[in-house]
């Protein structure tokens, strides 16, 4: 028995989604598959080479969401196509994957509402309180557009639909610091200076709604504009570093619609690219000894 949940990536309005503006987010065809077999007990198997705090948090936030599934006799094993910690959704992916598979063998309601309901628990083990943006789009496997509602891990919702393929490239730079560190921070700057942080946060929340019209319009031209404006915000908001600029106008000069930071930032992490065609710039890439992938995120895919 299996479960699956996807990482994904922030087209817009990171950061700021926190503060409760919308927030851009669509799934990756990468992600976290969580496999069960019938065991005495339910119990989650880690591979050897954590570290005991990194089991002991993770068995920690495996038995909140087993209890809540009523701990079905399973053994579940893990395993992530997704590099760890570097903006891509792989806790919310892996918070997911281990619920959608405990419900399953439950025999328990395994919708994605309810999935995305129950992995929430084990989210708030990982983050403390996120904006639920992540778990939100992996549980879905949808484009959302998504507002948190006011210290609330969860939020509405808007899923959109794409006339056009919405393909992104995904390249990943540097190490980067925990996703808490960085939301930390930037909390302690909005704290001191709140007027300032709070308009810019403001207008990252309008791009996001713009680049949602975009979207349902077909306009990629306009989405890609409204990404590179969002990267300013993002740097003005002190998120940036010189790596992912460096990428970020790597992925602009090899065809780039737009392209930007995506997750928490901070010295290193994921940058996204959109692009009509991705192929020929993640082949370069990779040439160039640069650890990228492509990924559709939404609309018509060809057969
Ligand atoms: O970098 P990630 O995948 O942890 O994404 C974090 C997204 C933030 O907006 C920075 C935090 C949040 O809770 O939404």
């Amino acid at each position: 028995m299996e479960g699956f949940g996807a990482g994904k990536v922030i087209l817009l309005g990171e950061h700021s989604v926190v503060y409760g503006h919308p927030a851009l987010a669509g799934p990756l065809s990468y992600g976290v598959t969580a496999r069960a077999v019938p065991a005495k007990r339910c119990q989650l198997s880690l591979p050897g080479t954590l570290s005991r705090p990194q089991r002991a948090l993770l068995t920690r936030a495996f038995q909140r969401v087993a209890t809540l599934c009523g701990e079905p006799g399973v053994k579940v094993t893990l395993e992530s196509e997704l590099p760890l910690s570097m903006g891509l959704g792989s806790s919310g992916a892996l918070a997911v994957a281990s619920t959608r598979v405990l419900l399953k063998a439950a025999g328990r309601d395994d919708s994605p509402q309810e999935v995305a309901r129950l992995a929430l628990e084990m989210e708030q083990e990982f983050h403390g309180t996120p904006s639920g943006v992540d778990h939100t789009t992996s549980a879905l496997e949808k484009l959302l557009l998504y507002k948190r509602t006011p210290g609330q891990s969860t939020g509405r919702l808007k899923v959109l639909k794409s006339p056009r393929p919405l393909k992104v490239l995904v390249a990943l730079v540097g190490d980067r610091s925990p996703t808490k560190h960085t939301v930390g921070a930037l909390r302690e700057r909005q704290a001191r200076w709140p007027e300032r942080y709070t308009r810019l946060f403001k207008q990252i929340g309008t791009l996001a709604a713009e680049g949602a019209k975009a979207v349902e319009d077909g306009d990629l031209e306009a989405l890609g504009d409204a990404m590179n404006v969002n990267q300013g915000l993002l740097a003005a908001l002190g998120l940036s570093s010189p790596q992912l600029e460096d990428m970020v106008y790597r992925l602009r000069g090899l065809g780039a619609l737009g392209a930007k930071l995506t997750g928490a930032g901070g010295d290193g992490g994921a940058v996204i690219g959109l692009f009509l065609e991705p192929e020929p710039a993640v082949k370069k890439l990779l040439d160039d000894g640069v650890r990228c992938f492509s990924s559709q995120l939404a609309g018509p895919r060809a057969l």
